[in-house]
């Protein structure tokens, strides 16, 4: 009897090392230690013995078993490792390998100037409003007081959708979707998307971008819109830049200006980037017009109001030095990368 274990252990001992997979593992232990095995069947007649006897062949039947159970679970375990190693290695994943740098993105300059341009109107007391690119000849034109025969209705100048809708072409529209909304005070910027019908250069993009201003209420006059954008420059290009005001034309606003900072390159002695002027324009500025009040159910005899628009894009190339606008919308990396 004692032999016949003794061989049981001895034939464990030298297969269950060499298995070399799990499915074949699992058939060593059926064999060795399930229902049908030799250890089973010497377990199950040692009720045959004699009584003196069993104790020690119980005891040698049981080290036994558990012997081979021991054996069993180490080649378990190693065998699964192998396993996990191989199916990393299918699946191509290298778990010792170092991480590769990841290249962190930046925001594109115009976005940063966007967001400065943002920050500075709400330490002032400024709201941002939205409106949509795709606009109505009535927000773009009719409720701006521009009449039917104005230039910049003409199919050169403005993008038309089949439907008779347009892109819009400045953000005042967004002054019209605000008044009529909400009534006096209003104090709000709109940054946003702009698009015309122009030849791609280096100070020109059919797309572009501005920020619309509007202010309305009982006494707004023209000093509190230049007081206004004055302290705009000056947080925006620093305390020494100057601005002054021309004056121009606007269907909307009565009187209308539009607004010069001092070179910024120069100083205002005059240089290239300021075609020796001295001066660089920013946008266009005025009253509102009465009409447009009118248009959007305002009195025009209690409430006044300012309104302006200035180019993100040009505030963005004078900030950073980029002579070229077309750079602003190429993406190329060498450029966007000095802005991270
Ligand atoms: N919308 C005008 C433009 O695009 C600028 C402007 C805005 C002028 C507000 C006056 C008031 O040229």
């Amino acid at each position: 009897m004692k032999e016949k274990i003794n061989q049981i252990l001895e034939n464990a001992k030298e297969e269950i090392p060499a298995c070399q997979d799990l499915d074949k593992l699992e058939d060593l232990r059926i064999k060795f230690t399930g229902k049908k095995s030799k250890l089973h069947s010497l377990l199950s007649k040692i009720g045959e013995l004699p009584a003196e006897r069993r104790p020690e062949i119980g005891k040698a039947l049981n080290i036994t078993k558990n012997k081979i159970n021991k054996l069993l679970s180490d080649k378990k375990e190693e065998l699964e490792k192998i396993s996990q190693r191989k199916s990393a290695q299918e699946s191509k994943i290298d778990i010792t390998m170092t991480g590769r740098q990841i290249s962190l993105g930046a925001k594109h300059p115009l976005y940063q100037i966007w967001e400065e341009i943002e920050d500075i109107f709400i330490r002032l007391g400024f709201e941002i409003a939205e409106g949509p690119d795709i606009e109505t000849e009535y927000y773009n034109f009719d409720a701006l007081n521009t009449p039917e025969d104005h230039p910049a209705r003409n199919l050169q100048d403005t993008f038309y959708l089949k439907n008779g809708n347009l892109l819009r072409t400045q953000t005042s529209p967004v002054q019209i979707r605000v008044m009529e909304n909400h009534s006096p005070p209003i104090r709000i910027i709109s940054p946003g998307r702009c698009y015309r019908n122009d030849k791609v250069d280096a100070s020109h993009s059919p797309v572009f971008h501005q920020v619309e201003a509007l202010v309305v209420d009982e006494d707004i006059t023209f000093p509190d819109l230049k007081g206004t954008l004055d302290s705009f420059v000056k947080r925006l290009f620093g305390p020494k830049i100057r601005s002054r005001f021309r004056p121009h034309f606007f269907p909307f606003t009565e009187p209308s200006a539009e607004m010069d900072i001092l070179c910024v390159n120069c100083n205002g002695k005059g240089c290239k980037l300021c075609k020796n002027s001295g001066w660089l324009e920013m946008g266009g500025a005025g009253m509102v017009d009465p009409a447009v009040f009118k248009n959007v159910g305002y009195d025009p005899e209690k409430y006044t109001g300012f309104a302006f628009g200035l180019g993100i894009d040009r505030i963005t190339m004078l900030k950073y030095g980029i002579s070229d606008m077309r750079l602003l919308f190429q993406n190329d990396l060498r450029i966007l990368k000095q802005f991270s």
